[in-house]
């Protein structure tokens, strides 16, 4: 076949060099290239972290046996960079080459979607919070500083990953540039700037990915760099046969996120995303799918498999100049494969369309789910007081202190003042509440005033000189995605979490802060007695606070589940019915949050967290303590539900 411009020439010619030990991937203006042969990218999102680095091989083979042939991987700077020049290389999870060598075993190959931001509804777009605090950095542009951090990150990871680009037979055939750009500007010298740095880095093909319109094909397609759409494919296709014409960005269609559905965000009426709930979501797939492989084009699905934003990994959307939807911890996505790794009616019903295209035996037998188990319910019961016992050193201020300002990247901060005279009115909680605030007079909670409620909360405060006033202040997870084109304030450049501004009271600057960073990056309290014993040494709260508490209990496995085969079979969901909001630890590992209002009700636990012999250690950090002694238990079936929010009756929080 006749090949097309310089980019095909780059992707198919330049590799012969290196044929020995490359598996060449390149393509032609209506087709990609795997070793000589047309190959159709049938591609699945699958993020390494967001799922227990153990299960990476049995979800990629459930990748496989689906039908796919790739697997696309965002990649989190923040986890793998948590403080600058700090790589936390030692954490498994962010072994990002194991991943792909995996993957490449599983007979799979890779497209690298490596940021520097990724949004994915991760916290700040996958951002470093540490970004934030370096004088004169813009993220997303051609900032020297910007580019500068974004060059090292990039270096250190292509270090990692260079080695299993295709080009030098592993599995990597494509890497993306920055991330549906177009989307949000259009400085085309940054995204030049980006795609020269992986081009330093990288031999692979570079594409990129934007919304299937003119505008955002506009702003995000590169020169020399395939152009590819994501969304709807007919319309997505059609925009980029349309509106991309220089030849260096022309090449074979790919929808590179094809949605299977969305995520969930928190919100009493903002239900659970799921495809069974509607046969037409179905067929639109299947109907999709067909248009696509029938075409001899190529697809991704976003997300083959979400998995879960352990601990405090979510991102949010800003609606409007007050309103904020946070993400969920799960990210179960309503994908083919759930949270947990099971397959679902829509995994069956994909896989059975692309063996049309793929007969032969060409796709493995499904290797059948593990059921999952159950935990009896278990006592958690309160043994520390948050504000009397767990505070540390306090920073003394005149007016409030960002997180950041900190030193901290996520969780909780606390201010605190006592009132020099007296006060009243409505709290206005510095230039906007970021995001969750609770507020408590002499330790009795006045009210909540949070981001995510559509009417932001409004709380009046009556304070007497000598009054404690107490704000804690909860990150819900920083914003991931924004358009330049949607106003004049940017939520992607406006992270910072705590108090920003002063707070007012009527109107009146309320003045001399203690402010106690309360990051609970670390299992607040453990359980004192050995994981062996029988015997707890914990010291039950008397009487309970209405301020946060942190319960602990524990349980011992069933001996059906400590003499199982794989630790699969010990993955259940973690349910503490009565909670109202809150963070969970087992065995010191952070599951995430969990919020009455729902729709999420439970926790995956991966049985990976589990300790086969002696007590497993459960420790919940309750914001809203209600209940003396609450409960936790591990469901094998999981249960959605959205419930009126306690701190807002009336007042819906609207999720999307
Ligand atoms: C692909 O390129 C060939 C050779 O330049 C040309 O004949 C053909 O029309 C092109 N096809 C498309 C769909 O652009
Ligand atoms: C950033 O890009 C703009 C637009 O191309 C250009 O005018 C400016 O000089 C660039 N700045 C830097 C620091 O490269
Ligand atoms: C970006 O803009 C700067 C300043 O104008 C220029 O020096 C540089 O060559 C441009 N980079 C690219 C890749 O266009
Ligand atoms: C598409 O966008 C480009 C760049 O903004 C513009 O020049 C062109 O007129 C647009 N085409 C259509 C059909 O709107
Ligand atoms: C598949 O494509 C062929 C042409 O390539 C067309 O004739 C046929 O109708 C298509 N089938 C479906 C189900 O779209
Ligand atoms: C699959 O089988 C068909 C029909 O026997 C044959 O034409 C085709 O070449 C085979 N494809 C592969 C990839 O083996
Ligand atoms: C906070 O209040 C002080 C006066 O106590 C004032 O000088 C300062 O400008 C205020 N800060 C903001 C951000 O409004
Ligand atoms: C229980 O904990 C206290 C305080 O840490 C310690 O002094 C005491 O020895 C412990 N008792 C037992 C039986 O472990
Ligand atoms: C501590 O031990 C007592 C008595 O055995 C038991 O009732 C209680 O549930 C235990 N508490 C925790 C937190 O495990
Ligand atoms: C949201 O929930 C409230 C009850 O909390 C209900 O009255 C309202 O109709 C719901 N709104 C929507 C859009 O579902």
């Amino acid at each position: 076949m006749k090949l097309f411009g310089a980019l095909a020439l780059a992707g198919l010619l330049s590799y012969g060099a290196e044929a020995a030990s490359s598996r060449r991937f390149g393509y032609t203006n209506t087709t990609f290239y795997l070793e000589g042969k047309p190959f159709q990218i049938v591609g699945g999102q699958m993020d390494p972290q967001r799922v227990p680095y153990q299960y990476w091989r049995e979800r990629l083979n459930k990748a496989r046996s689906m039908g796919l042939n790739t697997i696309f991987s965002y990649v989190y700077w923040n986890l793998l960079e948590p403080e600058p020049g700090h790589w936390a290389t030692d954490e498994p999870n962010n072994n990002i080459a194991e991943y792909f060598r995996i993957a490449q075993e599983e007979g799979l190959n890779i497209v690298l979607r490596p940021g520097p931001y990724i949004c994915g509804e991760r916290e700040w777009g996958g951002f470093p919070w540490w970004l934030s605090e370096i004088p004169g950095l813009e993220v997303r542009t051609n900032n020297t500083l910007f580019l500068y951090y974004a060059g090292l990150y990039l270096d250190r990871l292509a270090e990692e990953i260079r080695p299993l680009q295709a080009t030098k037979g592993g599995p990597i055939l494509m890497i993306q540039v920055e991330n549906e750009y177009g989307s949000y500007g259009s400085n085309h010298n940054y995204t030049a700037r980006l795609r020269d740095m992986l081009r330093e880095n990288f031999d692979s093909v570079l594409y990129t990915n934007d919304g299937g319109v003119n505008w955002t094909l506009a702003g995000g397609s590169v020169p020399g760099v395939l152009a590819e759409t994501d969304g709807t494919p007919e319309s997505g296709f059609e925009a980029r046969d349309e509106y991309i014409t220089n030849p260096t960005e022309l090449g074979p269609l790919l929808d590179g996120e094809y949605y299977t559905l969305a995520p969930d965000q928190w919100g009493s009426n903002a239900t659970h995303n799921d495809p069974d709930d509607d046969p037409a979501d179905l067929n639109g797939f299947v109907n999709d799918l067909e248009f696509v492989l029938n075409g001899s084009n190529s697809i991704s699905f976003y997300m083959f498999h979400g998995g879960t934003n352990y601990g405090f990994g979510n991102g949010g959307i800003w609606r409007d100049a007050n309103y904020l939807a946070a993400f969920t911890t799960s990210y179960d996505y309503g994908a083919p494969l759930d949270e947990s790794g099971r397959t679902t009616e829509l995994y069956y019903i994909l896989r059975e369309t692309i063996e049309k295209y793929f007969p032969n035996g060409s796709i493995p037998a499904v290797v059948p789910d593990v059921p999952r188990s159950s935990i009896d319910e278990f006592a958690l019961e309160p043994v520390a007081s948050v504000f009397d016992t767990l505070l540390p050193e306090p920073v003394q201020s005149e007016h409030p202190v960002s997180m950041e300002s900190l030193g901290q990247a996520y969780g909780y901060v606390l201010y605190e003042t006592t009132a020099q005279q007296a006060y009243t009115g409505i709290l206005q909680v510095g230039d906007r509440p970021r995001d969750r605030v609770i507020v408590y007079v002499n330790g009795v909670k006045q009210g909540v005033v949070d981001a995510i409620y559509e009417t932001v909360g409004e709380v009046k405060v009556t304070l007497q000189a000598g009054d404690k006033l107490q704000l804690l202040v909860e990150n819900l997870g920083r914003v991931d995605y924004w358009s330049l084109g949607s106003g004049t304030f940017n939520a992607l450049l406006e992270p910072h979490k705590g108090i920003v501004g002063n707070v007012t009271v009527g109107g009146e600057i309320v003045t001399k802060w203690n402010v106690y960073s309360l990051p609970f990056d670390q299992v607040p309290i453990v359980n004192s007695g050995s994981s062996s014993s029988n015997n707890n040494n914990t010291t039950t709260i008397e009487t309970l606070p209405q301020t946060p508490v942190v319960y602990s209990g524990r349980f011992q496995l069933a001996d059906r589940d400590r003499s199982s085969k794989t630790d699969l079979e010990l993955d259940t969901f973690l349910a503490i019915p009565r909670g109202t909001k809150g963070v969970v630890w087992v065995n010191g590992f952070n599951l995430g949050r969990y919020w009455i209002i729902g729709p999420q009700q439970s926790l995956y636990l991966p049985g990976v967290h589990l300790r086969r012999e002696g007590w497993n250690e459960v420790v919940v950090l309750e914001l809203e303590p209600t209940e003396q002694v609450m409960e936790a238990e591990g469901q094998s079936e999981r249960v959605w539900a959205n419930h009126a929010d306690p701190d807002a009756p009336g007042l819906p929080s609207l999720g999307s």
